[in-house]
Protein backbone atom coordinates (compact mmCIF):
# COMPACT_ATOMS: atom_id res chain seq x y z
CA UNK A 1 0.00 0.00 0.00
CA UNK A 2 1.70 3.40 -0.97
CA UNK A 3 2.98 5.30 2.19
CA UNK A 4 2.74 9.20 2.81
CA UNK A 5 4.07 11.58 5.07
CA UNK A 6 1.50 14.63 5.56
CA UNK A 7 3.16 18.19 6.63
CA UNK A 8 0.77 20.77 7.43
CA UNK A 9 1.55 24.37 6.23
CA UNK A 10 3.83 22.43 3.44
CA UNK A 11 3.75 24.85 0.79
CA UNK A 12 6.27 28.04 2.49
CA UNK A 13 9.27 28.26 4.70
CA UNK A 14 10.25 24.71 7.10
CA UNK A 15 7.10 22.57 5.97
CA UNK A 16 8.21 23.46 2.41
CA UNK A 17 12.07 22.70 2.88
CA UNK A 18 11.01 19.54 4.42
CA UNK A 19 9.12 18.66 1.81
CA UNK A 20 11.39 18.94 -0.87
CA UNK A 21 14.01 17.40 1.19
CA UNK A 22 11.91 14.09 1.97
CA UNK A 23 10.60 14.00 -1.75
CA UNK A 24 13.96 13.34 -3.09
CA UNK A 25 15.10 11.50 -0.95
CA UNK A 26 11.80 8.97 -0.93
CA UNK A 27 10.53 9.17 -4.23
CA UNK A 28 7.71 6.13 -4.00
CA UNK A 29 6.45 8.47 -1.01
CA UNK A 30 3.78 10.14 -1.39
CA UNK A 31 4.22 13.60 -0.10
CA UNK A 32 1.18 15.41 1.60
CA UNK A 33 1.60 19.61 2.25
CA UNK A 34 -0.99 22.31 3.17
CA UNK A 35 -2.04 25.54 2.67
CA UNK A 36 -4.51 27.76 2.66
CA UNK A 37 -4.22 28.77 -0.32
CA UNK A 38 -4.60 26.66 -3.60
CA UNK A 39 -2.35 28.94 -5.29
CA UNK A 40 0.23 28.55 -3.16
CA UNK A 41 0.02 24.64 -3.42
CA UNK A 42 0.42 24.42 -6.61
CA UNK A 43 3.79 26.80 -6.91
CA UNK A 44 5.17 24.41 -4.19
CA UNK A 45 3.94 21.57 -5.70
CA UNK A 46 6.20 22.35 -8.72
CA UNK A 47 9.52 23.07 -6.70
CA UNK A 48 9.07 19.58 -4.25
CA UNK A 49 7.87 17.63 -7.22
CA UNK A 50 5.72 14.64 -8.88
CA UNK A 51 5.24 12.59 -5.70
CA UNK A 52 3.84 15.74 -3.73
CA UNK A 53 0.19 16.20 -3.21
CA UNK A 54 -1.71 19.21 -2.00
CA UNK A 55 -5.11 19.99 0.17
CA UNK A 56 -6.75 23.34 1.53
CA UNK A 57 -6.37 23.44 4.97
CA UNK A 58 -7.46 26.43 7.50
CA UNK A 59 -6.72 25.31 11.28
CA UNK A 60 -8.72 28.46 12.32
CA UNK A 61 -11.70 26.95 10.18
CA UNK A 62 -13.17 24.05 12.07
CA UNK A 63 -15.03 23.31 9.00
CA UNK A 64 -11.63 23.26 6.81
CA UNK A 65 -10.11 20.92 9.38
CA UNK A 66 -12.60 18.59 9.32
CA UNK A 67 -12.93 18.33 5.57
CA UNK A 68 -9.10 17.49 5.47
CA UNK A 69 -9.26 15.04 8.46
CA UNK A 70 -11.93 13.35 6.53
CA UNK A 71 -10.06 12.88 3.42
CA UNK A 72 -6.98 11.73 5.25
CA UNK A 73 -9.07 9.25 6.77
CA UNK A 74 -10.90 7.68 4.31
CA UNK A 75 -7.74 7.33 2.12
CA UNK A 76 -6.92 5.05 5.70
CA UNK A 77 -9.76 3.69 6.19
CA UNK A 78 -10.46 2.42 2.18
CA UNK A 79 -6.82 1.00 2.06
CA UNK A 80 -5.46 3.55 -0.62
CA UNK A 81 -2.61 5.04 2.08
CA UNK A 82 -1.16 3.93 5.17
CA UNK A 83 0.73 7.43 6.82
CA UNK A 84 4.64 7.37 7.75
CA UNK A 85 4.38 10.53 9.13
CA UNK A 86 2.12 13.51 10.50
CA UNK A 87 4.16 16.78 10.82
CA UNK A 88 2.19 19.41 12.54
CA UNK A 89 4.79 22.20 11.09
CA UNK A 90 1.97 24.77 10.11
CA UNK A 91 1.92 27.71 12.29
CA UNK A 92 2.08 31.72 13.02
CA UNK A 93 2.30 34.60 14.73
CA UNK A 94 0.17 37.98 14.52
CA UNK A 95 -1.39 41.17 15.97
CA UNK A 96 -4.94 40.82 18.06
CA UNK A 97 -7.54 39.10 15.83
CA UNK A 98 -10.43 36.35 16.51
CA UNK A 99 -11.43 33.28 14.50
CA UNK A 100 -14.81 32.69 13.28
CA UNK A 101 -15.18 30.44 16.31
CA UNK A 102 -14.40 33.36 18.60
CA UNK A 103 -11.07 32.06 19.85
CA UNK A 104 -7.76 34.13 19.79
CA UNK A 105 -6.22 33.04 16.13
CA UNK A 106 -2.53 32.41 17.18
CA UNK A 107 -4.12 30.15 19.81
CA UNK A 108 -6.52 28.75 17.67
CA UNK A 109 -4.22 28.21 14.73
CA UNK A 110 -1.01 26.79 16.81
CA UNK A 111 -3.07 24.92 19.10
CA UNK A 112 -6.31 24.44 19.13
CA UNK A 113 -6.71 23.26 15.09
CA UNK A 114 -3.66 21.07 15.38
CA UNK A 115 -5.72 19.75 18.40
CA UNK A 116 -9.01 19.49 16.74
CA UNK A 117 -7.23 17.73 12.95
CA UNK A 118 -5.59 15.01 15.63
CA UNK A 119 -8.53 14.19 17.28
CA UNK A 120 -10.36 13.26 14.32
CA UNK A 121 -7.69 12.13 12.63
CA UNK A 122 -6.25 9.83 15.23
CA UNK A 123 -8.87 6.70 14.95
CA UNK A 124 -7.67 6.46 11.18
CA UNK A 125 -3.88 6.70 12.46
CA UNK A 126 -4.37 3.92 14.60
CA UNK A 127 -5.71 1.75 11.66
CA UNK A 128 -2.84 3.35 9.61
CA UNK A 129 -0.50 2.10 12.49
CA UNK A 130 -1.07 -1.09 12.49
CA UNK A 131 0.14 -1.54 8.99
CA UNK A 132 2.70 0.60 8.98
CA UNK A 133 4.45 2.51 12.59
CA UNK A 134 3.25 5.90 12.47
CA UNK A 135 5.16 9.22 13.91
CA UNK A 136 3.38 12.24 14.91
CA UNK A 137 5.67 15.25 15.48
CA UNK A 138 4.67 18.49 16.78
CA UNK A 139 6.53 21.31 15.75
CA UNK A 140 7.12 23.63 18.58
CA UNK A 141 10.02 26.43 19.45
CA UNK A 142 12.72 27.20 22.14
CA UNK A 143 11.05 30.67 22.69
CA UNK A 144 7.84 27.98 24.68
CA UNK A 145 10.92 27.99 27.21
CA UNK A 146 11.36 31.12 29.64
CA UNK A 147 14.90 30.37 30.25
CA UNK A 148 15.68 30.34 26.92
CA UNK A 149 13.54 33.24 25.97
CA UNK A 150 15.39 35.25 28.27
CA UNK A 151 18.36 34.56 26.94
CA UNK A 152 17.60 36.33 23.61
CA UNK A 153 15.48 38.89 25.24
CA UNK A 154 12.00 37.36 23.46
CA UNK A 155 8.74 37.51 25.35
CA UNK A 156 7.78 34.02 27.10
CA UNK A 157 4.60 32.17 28.06
CA UNK A 158 2.94 32.66 31.69
CA UNK A 159 -0.61 32.31 31.72
CA UNK A 160 -1.61 29.40 34.39
CA UNK A 161 -4.82 28.40 32.77
CA UNK A 162 -5.25 27.72 29.24
CA UNK A 163 -8.85 29.92 29.40
CA UNK A 164 -6.33 32.62 28.98
CA UNK A 165 -5.05 32.08 25.92
CA UNK A 166 -8.22 32.03 23.96
CA UNK A 167 -9.24 36.03 24.83
CA UNK A 168 -12.88 34.66 24.64
CA UNK A 169 -14.17 37.36 27.02
CA UNK A 170 -11.81 40.12 25.74
CA UNK A 171 -13.45 41.42 22.35
CA UNK A 172 -10.93 44.21 22.14
CA UNK A 173 -8.01 41.71 23.12
CA UNK A 174 -6.76 44.52 25.90
CA UNK A 175 -3.91 42.55 27.40
CA UNK A 176 -2.79 40.74 24.04
CA UNK A 177 0.78 40.50 23.54
CA UNK A 178 2.10 39.29 19.95
CA UNK A 179 5.18 37.36 20.80
CA UNK A 180 3.30 36.69 25.22
CA UNK A 181 0.90 34.36 22.21
CA UNK A 182 2.89 32.99 20.23
CA UNK A 183 5.64 31.92 22.76
CA UNK A 184 2.10 30.28 24.83
CA UNK A 185 0.66 28.39 21.85
CA UNK A 186 4.31 26.51 21.23
CA UNK A 187 4.10 25.82 25.21
CA UNK A 188 0.89 24.51 24.33
CA UNK A 189 2.67 22.42 21.26
CA UNK A 190 4.64 20.98 23.84
CA UNK A 191 2.24 20.11 26.68
CA UNK A 192 -0.03 18.45 23.92
CA UNK A 193 2.82 16.46 22.79
CA UNK A 194 3.37 14.71 26.41
CA UNK A 195 -0.38 14.24 27.29
CA UNK A 196 -1.20 12.76 23.65
CA UNK A 197 1.75 10.08 24.62
CA UNK A 198 -0.28 9.40 28.06
CA UNK A 199 -2.89 8.70 26.05
CA UNK A 200 -1.23 6.37 23.49
CA UNK A 201 -3.20 2.98 23.71
CA UNK A 202 -0.58 0.47 24.62
CA UNK A 203 1.50 -0.96 21.21
CA UNK A 204 -0.17 1.48 19.05
CA UNK A 205 2.61 1.77 16.79
CA UNK A 206 2.22 5.87 17.06
CA UNK A 207 5.27 7.64 18.40
CA UNK A 208 5.19 11.65 19.45
CA UNK A 209 7.69 13.71 19.15
CA UNK A 210 7.84 17.42 19.83
CA UNK A 211 10.80 19.50 17.65
CA UNK A 212 11.88 22.70 17.64
CA UNK A 213 13.78 23.85 14.12
CA UNK A 214 15.97 26.73 15.84
CA UNK A 215 16.06 30.39 15.13
CA UNK A 216 15.58 30.98 11.52
CA UNK A 217 14.43 34.04 9.92
CA UNK A 218 13.47 34.52 6.06
CA UNK A 219 10.67 31.85 6.45
CA UNK A 220 7.10 33.47 6.55
CA UNK A 221 6.37 33.05 9.94
CA UNK A 222 6.93 37.34 10.16
CA UNK A 223 4.53 38.14 7.39
CA UNK A 224 2.11 39.60 10.42
CA UNK A 225 4.52 41.11 12.40
CA UNK A 226 5.42 44.77 12.06
CA UNK A 227 7.59 46.44 9.44
CA UNK A 228 10.60 46.41 11.83
CA UNK A 229 10.59 43.07 13.10
CA UNK A 230 9.61 41.85 8.78
CA UNK A 231 12.82 44.28 7.73
CA UNK A 232 15.22 42.48 10.26
CA UNK A 233 13.82 38.86 8.91
CA UNK A 234 14.09 39.60 5.61
CA UNK A 235 17.89 41.23 6.21
CA UNK A 236 18.77 38.08 8.21
CA UNK A 237 17.52 35.74 5.67
CA UNK A 238 20.67 34.61 3.20
CA UNK A 239 22.70 33.98 6.69
CA UNK A 240 19.86 31.30 7.63
CA UNK A 241 19.65 29.15 4.48
CA UNK A 242 22.10 26.74 5.74
CA UNK A 243 20.74 26.67 9.10
CA UNK A 244 17.11 25.93 7.35
CA UNK A 245 18.44 23.38 5.11
CA UNK A 246 20.15 21.60 8.37
CA UNK A 247 16.91 21.55 10.43
CA UNK A 248 15.07 20.54 7.92
CA UNK A 249 16.99 17.91 7.23
CA UNK A 250 17.07 17.02 10.82
CA UNK A 251 13.03 17.24 10.71
CA UNK A 252 13.18 14.92 8.06
CA UNK A 253 15.39 12.67 9.68
CA UNK A 254 13.23 12.03 12.87
CA UNK A 255 10.25 11.26 10.48
CA UNK A 256 12.08 8.49 8.50
CA UNK A 257 15.22 7.87 9.82
CA UNK A 258 16.06 4.05 11.96
CA UNK A 259 17.09 5.84 14.79
CA UNK A 260 14.20 7.94 15.69
CA UNK A 261 11.99 4.81 15.31
CA UNK A 262 11.11 3.98 19.06
CA UNK A 263 12.00 7.73 20.23
CA UNK A 264 8.82 8.90 22.00
CA UNK A 265 7.47 11.74 24.12
CA UNK A 266 10.33 13.67 23.76
CA UNK A 267 11.64 17.35 22.70
CA UNK A 268 14.05 17.55 19.90
CA UNK A 269 16.20 19.94 18.35
CA UNK A 270 18.59 19.54 16.12
CA UNK A 271 19.14 15.41 16.64
CA UNK A 272 19.47 16.12 20.01
CA UNK A 273 16.51 14.95 22.74
CA UNK A 274 16.53 18.05 25.01
CA UNK A 275 14.76 19.57 28.06
CA UNK A 276 11.93 21.14 27.41
CA UNK A 277 10.45 23.98 29.71
CA UNK A 278 9.93 22.83 33.44
CA UNK A 279 5.88 24.22 32.87
CA UNK A 280 5.92 21.47 29.83
CA UNK A 281 6.39 18.74 32.14
CA UNK A 282 3.90 19.83 34.58
CA UNK A 283 1.41 16.96 34.31
CA UNK A 284 -1.37 18.52 35.53
CA UNK A 285 -0.91 21.61 33.10
CA UNK A 286 -1.26 18.79 30.17
CA UNK A 287 -4.32 17.25 31.11
CA UNK A 288 -6.29 20.41 32.15
CA UNK A 289 -4.85 21.55 28.20
CA UNK A 290 -6.23 18.67 27.07
CA UNK A 291 -9.86 18.50 29.02
CA UNK A 292 -10.24 22.40 28.21
CA UNK A 293 -9.61 22.24 24.44
CA UNK A 294 -11.87 19.19 24.03
CA UNK A 295 -14.46 20.95 25.43
CA UNK A 296 -13.50 23.71 23.04
CA UNK A 297 -14.26 21.67 19.70
CA UNK A 298 -17.25 19.45 21.16
CA UNK A 299 -18.57 23.51 20.11
CA UNK A 300 -17.49 23.51 16.67
N1 LIG B 1 11.19 30.26 11.51
C1 LIG B 1 11.53 30.19 12.78
O1 LIG B 1 12.44 30.89 13.26
C2 LIG B 1 10.83 29.22 13.68
C3 LIG B 1 11.39 29.00 14.95
C4 LIG B 1 10.75 28.11 15.81
C5 LIG B 1 9.60 27.45 15.41
N2 LIG B 1 9.07 27.70 14.18
C6 LIG B 1 7.84 26.98 13.80
O2 LIG B 1 8.04 26.35 12.55
C7 LIG B 1 6.77 26.18 11.92
C8 LIG B 1 6.87 26.62 10.47
O3 LIG B 1 7.11 28.00 10.45
P1 LIG B 1 7.99 28.74 9.34
O4 LIG B 1 9.04 29.48 10.05
O5 LIG B 1 8.32 27.82 8.25
O6 LIG B 1 6.95 29.86 8.84
P2 LIG B 1 6.06 29.93 7.50
O7 LIG B 1 6.92 29.94 6.30
O8 LIG B 1 5.14 31.06 7.71
O9 LIG B 1 5.27 28.57 7.52
C9 LIG B 1 4.12 28.42 8.33
C10 LIG B 1 3.10 27.62 7.56
O10 LIG B 1 1.94 27.53 8.36
C11 LIG B 1 0.81 27.70 7.56
N3 LIG B 1 -0.24 28.38 8.31
C12 LIG B 1 -0.16 29.56 8.97
N4 LIG B 1 -1.35 29.87 9.53
C13 LIG B 1 -2.19 28.85 9.20
C14 LIG B 1 -3.55 28.58 9.45
N5 LIG B 1 -4.32 29.43 10.14
N6 LIG B 1 -4.09 27.44 8.96
C15 LIG B 1 -3.34 26.57 8.24
N7 LIG B 1 -2.05 26.76 7.96
C16 LIG B 1 -1.48 27.90 8.43
C17 LIG B 1 1.24 28.56 6.38
O11 LIG B 1 0.53 28.09 5.26
P3 LIG B 1 -0.08 29.06 4.10
O12 LIG B 1 0.35 30.46 4.39
O13 LIG B 1 0.49 28.49 2.84
O14 LIG B 1 -1.55 28.85 4.23
C18 LIG B 1 2.72 28.30 6.25
O15 LIG B 1 3.01 27.41 5.21
C19 LIG B 1 5.76 26.97 12.74
O16 LIG B 1 5.04 26.10 13.55
C20 LIG B 1 6.65 27.88 13.60
O17 LIG B 1 6.04 28.21 14.81
C21 LIG B 1 9.67 28.56 13.30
Amino acid sequence: MPSVIVITGGASGIGKTTAEILAKQFPNKTIIITSRSQHSLDEAKATIGQNAEGYQLELTDPASVAAFAQTISSKIETNTWTVAAFIHNAGMIGNFEKSKAGIEKTFHANHLGVFQLNSLIFPALLKSAKVEPCRIIVVSSELHDPVVAKTVHMPFPTFRDPEELTFQNSPDGKGYAVGVAYASSKLCNVLFTYELVKRLPRDSGITVNAFTPGWIPGTGLARNTGVIARSVDSILSPFFSRKLQRSCASLASIATDVQWKDVNGKYLEMGVDKKSSDLSYDAALQTRLWQFSENLIAKF
